[in-house]
């Protein structure tokens, strides 16, 4: 399997509970390596732009409501097949149904508050991370 990089954000719920380095804990722990973090604050255009594929769905004001509603941390991961095992580390949408030790199973708030977005593809990571760091910002 190649080396690829993939885009995580640790979502606001969880730098509003001191839990951005419990979460890249795991994160190295899985062998994944962080080569590009920022705290940021989103614009609402932003978060809009970011989530636009989910437009059509119920939940897309609340979930740009939610992206804007305080600090998160914008990162890149390196690793072999890193789009897929960040997808494992991460665990599904709905904490409930989330494996032990998966990211969100340790800390999501629930199916809304999810603690960390992934890229789902090899696109969608080139372009999450084209949307958010500079190809200086990312030193592997
Ligand atoms: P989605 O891409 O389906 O999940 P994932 O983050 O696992 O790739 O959905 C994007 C985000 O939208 C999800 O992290 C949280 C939010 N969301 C809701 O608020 N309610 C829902 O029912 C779903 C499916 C997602
Ligand atoms: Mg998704």
């Amino acid at each position: 399997m190649a080396t690829e990089r993939t885009f995580p954000i640790i979502k606001p719920d969880a730098p509003a509970r001191n839990l951005t380095g419990a979460i890249n804990a795991v994160i190295e722990k899985s062998g994944l390596r962080i080569v590009a973090q920022k705290r940021v604050r989103w614009t609402r255009a932003q978060a809009e732009k970011f989530y636009e594929e989910h437009k059509a769905r119920p939940f897309y004001g609340e979930l740009a409501d939610f992206m804007t509603s305080g600090p998160i941390v914008l990162q890149v991961l390196e690793g072999e097949g890193a789009i897929a095992k960040y997808r494992e580390v991460m665990g599904a949408t709905d904490p409930k149904e989330a494996k032990d030790g998966t990211i969100r199973k340790l800390f999501a708030v629930s199916k809304a508050e999810t603690s960390t977005h992934g890229s789902d593809s090899p696109a969608a990571a080139d372009r999450e991370i084209a949307l958010n760091f500079r190809l200086d910002e990312i030193v592997g």
